[in-house]
């Protein structure tokens, strides 16, 4: 995209009271137990920090970070992981924290890793289910926000690694 513009699409507050939502219904699910959350670098990185502070039960963090291959090659589902967990999550319970799911194939690698290991239970919050591309049949257990299609960048999500560090969530649109 060479004229592009940022459209406002999710303001801070929004997104403030969707993490407080989220974080009361994963409080509520645990009641008290430990719980392991796994970040997915770079996009989640805001909102685990913000999310970890939302959740009232005791809270364990770490990070993967995965990287698909470009457009073409990440609808065949190629996923690779640059960086792997470095605490064990046997037995454990586990919540993966995405910002966004897109086509499912980063959850549903990732997920498939991560089973391998045999946590006590394992369950997945986006803070973004965009839902028009999915292409693999893999659905996340909290959501934060609801979109069908649109490039969105900022609280964490970038445009060529630019507006990361946005407060709000913005479409990029041609000019
Ligand atoms: C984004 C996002 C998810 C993945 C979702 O990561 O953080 O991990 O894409 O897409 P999918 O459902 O189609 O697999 P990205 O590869 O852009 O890396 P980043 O988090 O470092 O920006």
């Amino acid at each position: 995209m060479s004229d592009y513009e940022l459209k406002p699409l999710f303001s801070r507050e929004r997104i403030a009271a969707e993490v407080a939502r989220v974080g009361r219904e994963i409080s509520s699910d645990y009641e008290g137990r430990e719980v392991v959350v796994v970040g997915v670098l770079k996009g989640s990185f805001l909102f685990v920090a913000d999310l970890i502070r939302a959740i009232n039960a005791p809270v364990v963090v770490d990070f993967v970070r995965l990287a698909s291959y470009g457009a073409e090659m990440s609808s065949a589902g190629i996923v690779e992981m640059r960086k792997d967990l470095e605490i064990s999550i046997r037995d454990r319970d586990v919540i993966i924290v995405e910002d966004i799911v897109d086509s499912g194939y980063t959850l549903d690698y990732l997920c498939n890793k991560l089973l391998l290991q045999d946590p006590r239970s394992l369950k997945v919050c986006t803070l973004i289910d965009k839902r028009a591309r999915r292409e693999k049949d893999i659905e996340a257990d909290y959501v934060g926000l609801t979109i069908e299609e649109g490039f969105i960048v900022g609280y964490g999500l970038d445009y060529d690694e630019r507006y990361r560090d946005l407060p709000e969530i913005c479409l990029v649109e041609k000019a």
